[in-house]
């Protein structure tokens, strides 16, 4: 099963809800939530208030993607205000297993990103508790930018991890995906794709519906 979890990060913010409905009436799974504290990337975007006006207008999975340092601190309020997914990176916290932890008590999905440097085998210890793993194909911190090629194999890696523990894991891929290359990370493992101006810097209805029917090809 693949999924789409388009980033509101390229929507028009003058016109938010207007993007997210239209992406929702596409059709598309998810809703990409990226947080940016300035401090784990250099970019800030936005928190709380934002995801709290969002979860208002759609009924989509909130797949918040969180790069921000020591994302312990705000566990319960992402939750609170309306998270369903919660990814935090491996390289922002000292205490990843209790993270993780605390997303689970919170009823929520727990997951967790690597960096385009970070090696996979980083991951397997704490395999076994998350429900996804998200493979970084750019640089976190800004949208727009060109997928990095290397990661297909990192993603390839993470499915056979995956698969050697018998484990039934989603592997998300975000930054710089496109009608192009998705085909080669769903060959390669991926099943939930993450794409911001792919998706918003177009005709966003068409955008989705063209992702679909490649979902539907594969
Ligand atoms: C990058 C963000 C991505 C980004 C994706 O730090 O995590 O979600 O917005 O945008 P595109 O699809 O434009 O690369
Ligand atoms: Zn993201």
């Amino acid at each position: 099963m693949y999924y789409l979890s388009p980033s509101i990060l390229a929507a028009d913010f003058n016109n938010l809800g207007r993007d997210v409905k239209l992406a929702d009436e596409a059709g598309c799974d998810y809703v990409h939530f990226d947080v940016m504290d300035g401090l784990f990337v250099p970019s800030i975007s936005f928190g709380m208030p934002v995801l709290q006006a969002v979860r208002k207008i759609t009924d989509k999975v909130m797949d918040v993607h969180l790069m921000i340092q020591n994302p312990e601190r705000y566990i319960a309020d992402f939750a609170r205000f309306g998270a369903d997914i919660i990814t935090v990176h491996i390289e922002a916290t000292e205490n990843l297993g209790n993270v993780i932890q605390m997303i689970r008590e919170q009823g929520l999905k727990a997951s967790v990103a690597i960096n385009p440097s970070t090696p996979v085998e980083k991951l397997a210890p704490y395999l076994e508790q998350l429900d996804m793993v998200l493979v970084m194909t750019v640089q976190p911190g800004f949208g727009g930018q060109k997928y990095l090629e290397h990661c297909t194999e990192k993603v390839r890696e993470v499915r056979a991890l995956a698969d050697e523990k018998k484990l039934s894991l989603n592997i998300e891929v975000d930054g710089g995906i496109n009608f192009d290359n998705v085909e080669d990370v769903i060959k390669a493992g991926a099943n939930v794709i993450v794409a911001g101006s792919t998706v918003f810097n177009q005709d966003i209805t068409e955008a989705v519906h063209k992702f679909k029917d490649i979902f539907a090809r594969n």
